[in-house]
């Protein structure tokens, strides 16, 4: 039996391939798929192999998808094989000229133009990070999750919006298996990751993330109260301040001007990120996401934290997507955690694991 994953996206994939039927189940978080399958009395001791898409793709979820297929691996004699993500994707369809669109950032595309000849995937633009604008211009047929969060863009064009990437992961593993799959790599080490930071950059224009002084906490107040029904009062960020390295509060700085904020504190081995605000005007355009970039890489880089997490108020969509974009889920809801009797989600994303 051989068992393909994708993660690249936002959720997991995952084909169970034995006897030459092939079965795809899309699960919400990959990090479920070692339990999904031991639900359904599938053991690893029985794969033949496992193939897992390596990139492009989301950044957590590659490496997740990277680490599972590993974990269900060791020691066990199996042999992991990395798929590029669109061979698999395209490895199902007709002959043709097509252009994959994996979502990246808002108006950002992971995307290549490939010439698909049987199993030949020619590259006729390299796999990268475009602007969605420029890739629109391209001829060929779109595929992927893109088309669905640009409905309008992709309206009246050439489209296969049925798909599935863990099939083909999974059939050209079986080929790899038989030294037939070229673009497989087998025992891969890392995914190939293609930075969207440049594109992003170009979006966003520059600005720097660094430490609140307290003299700016008024500046910080301002972004505070317009952003939440229960702000913290000047008194609540004087305390953490004065917490020093137990404690960070950035912010970013676009222009001279403070755009936003973060602010969390160590406990032991966790990381208990507190509070963070975009001012509004300056939404919607990756500062947020800059943010906890920042701080996951700082966290990573530190070493000892094995665990981030949060609370957030169950209905506020923009944090909790923004959340689950950097791959942390939920793990329980917290009654009546606010004020006004609003329900609270706390959120985890464990960093042990995830290099
Ligand atoms: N609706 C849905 N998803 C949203 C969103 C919205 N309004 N705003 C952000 N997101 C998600 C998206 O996945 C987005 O990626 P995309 O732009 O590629 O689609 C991702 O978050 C990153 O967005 P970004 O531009 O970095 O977010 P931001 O700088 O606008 O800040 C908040 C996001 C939540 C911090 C901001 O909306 C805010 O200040 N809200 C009020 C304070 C708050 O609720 N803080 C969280 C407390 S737990």
């Amino acid at each position: 039996m051989i068992i393909g994953i994708d993660s690249s996206g936002f959720k997991g994939e995952v084909a169970i391939y034995g006897g030459g039927n092939i079965e795809v189940h899309t699960l919400e978080y990959a990090e479920d798929i070692p339990g999904f399958l031991d639900e359904k009395g599938i053991k690893p001791e029985g794969f033949e192999a496992i193939g897992v898409s390596i990139g492009p793709g989301s950044f957590t979820g590659l490496r997740v998808g990277l680490a599972i297929a590993k974990g269900m691996a060791k020691g066990r004699g199996i042999d992991v094989y990395g798929i590029p993500t669109f061979d698999g994707l395209l490895f199902g369809q007709e002959d043709g000229l097509y252009i994959p669109v994996l979502h990246a950032r808002r108006g950002i595309v992971f995307s290549a133009r490939i010439k698909k000849e049987g199993e030949s995937f020619e590259r006729l633009i390299e796999d990268g990070v475009y602007p969605l604008q420029e890739v629109l211009g391209w001829d060929g047929v779109f595929i992927g999750n893109a088309l669905e969060r640009y409905q309008k863009e992709f309206k009246d064009r050439k489209k296969v919006e049925k798909f599935t990437i863990a099939d083909g992961v999974a059939r050209i593993t079986e080929m790899a298996i038989r030294g037939m799959g070229i673009s497989a790599v087998k025992n891969p080490e890392t995914p190939i990751y293609l930075s969207p930071s440049e594109a992003e950059r170009k979006r966003m224009g520059d600005f720097d993330i660094l430490p609140v002084s307290p003299q700016e906490i008024p500046e910080i107040l301002e972004i505070e109260r317009e952003a939440f029904v229960e702000p913290w009062d000047m008194r609540s960020f004087l305390l953490v301040l004065a917490e020093g390295e137990k404690c960070i509060v950035w912010k970013v700085v676009k222009n001279g001007i403070i755009a936003g904020y973060l602010v969390g504190c160590f406990y032991g081995q966790k990381f208990h990120l507190m509070n963070i605000a975009v001012k509004k005007g300056y939404r919607r355009k990756g500062i947020a996401r800059a943010l906890l970039h920042n701080l996951l890489k700082y966290l990573k880089k530190k070493g000892d934290v094995i665990e981030v997490y949060l609370e957030v108020r169950i209905h506020n969509e923009p944090a909790i997507e923004l959340y689950k974009m950097f791959g942390f889920r939920i793990e329980a809801i917290i009654p009546e955690y606010y004020k006004n009797g609003d329900d609270g989600l706390l959120m985890k994303l464990p960093l042990s694991g995830i290099q």
